[in-house]
């Protein structure tokens, strides 16, 4: 079973709050970078794990997918999700990851938004993923980067406060981490950048991509305390095809 920290009250304030004033990395640098890979979306049947407020699903219908299923653990996310959204041809779900078997009619794009480090089992859902794919179809994604969940600490600083470096420690020790982010105890999951790529391989994937996004030139004009990712990578983000 999936933690489901998005149901907790006062982190879903908290998510929500960072999202509306746009506050966080995904605006500034996750999303630009993953929309930066994405193939022509004319006619593309998709799915979305993880789909948070549905974001990514109307961007696609606004750049002419067919359809988009997404599907998020939290119920919260997938009302505010339905509450913002006016399209039939966007089919929300609330479901966990783990437990979604998709029909065997095949998506032509799967994406993930920073969702797949609260996944325990990476390699069951990337074998699910890649038999749920047309032949040539993609697999684009992005997680937390490895170098911050293997030891999720945050910012050693000094005595002022200033942030003096970040440590990092139990790389290849992988598996659950307690993080604190609104709330104490938010369950995610380390892996090492060889697994993410590997499982991807292993699985028959063809890798496309392999990114770590740094803030955009506009973003750091605009907010410059973000020039702090440039000291490391806060994601990771892979792009990949099943080969025909
Ligand atoms: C950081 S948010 C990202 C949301 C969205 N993808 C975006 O980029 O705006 C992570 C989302 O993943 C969802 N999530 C986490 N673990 C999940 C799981 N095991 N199954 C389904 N959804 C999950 C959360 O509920 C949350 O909405």
């Amino acid at each position: 079973m999936p933690q489901n920290i998005y149901d907790e009250p006062i982190f879903f304030e908290g998510y929500k709050n960072l999202r509306q004033a746009d506050t966080g990395l995904n605006g500034a640098l996750e999303m630009p970078a993953l929309r930066e890979l994405l193939p022509d979306l004319a006619g593309a049947r998709i799915l979305d794990l993880g789909c948070g407020f549905g974001d990514f699903a109307r961007h696609a219908r606004s750049i002419g997918a067919n359809s988009v299923v997404a599907l998020d653990v939290s119920q919260n996310m997938i009302s505010e999700a339905r509450k913002l959204t006016d399209d039939a041809s966007i089919d929300y779900i609330c479901h966990s990851i783990e437990g979604y078997r998709p029909s065997s009619e095949g998506f032509d794009l799967i994406v993930s938004s920073m969702a797949l480090h609260y996944v325990e089992d990476y390699k069951a859902v990337v074998n699910i993923v890649y038999g749920s794919l047309t032949a040539g179809g993609k697999f684009i994604f992005s997680v937390e980067h490895p170098s911050c969940t293997a030891n999720p600490i945050g910012w050693l600083r000094d005595e002022d406060g200033l942030p003096t470096n970040w440590p990092l420690d139990r790389y290849q020790d992988e598996g659950i981490r307690q993080t604190t982010w609104f709330v104490d105890d938010v369950l995610k999951y380390h892996r090492t950048t060889e697994t993410y790529v590997s499982v991807l391989l292993n699985a028959g994937f063809r890798l496309d991509h392999f990114k770590e996004p740094k803030p955009t030139e506009q973003a750091l004009t605009e907010r410059p305390s973000l020039s702090i990712n440039l000291r490391r990578p806060p994601v990771l983000l892979l792009g990949a095809t099943k080969q025909t």
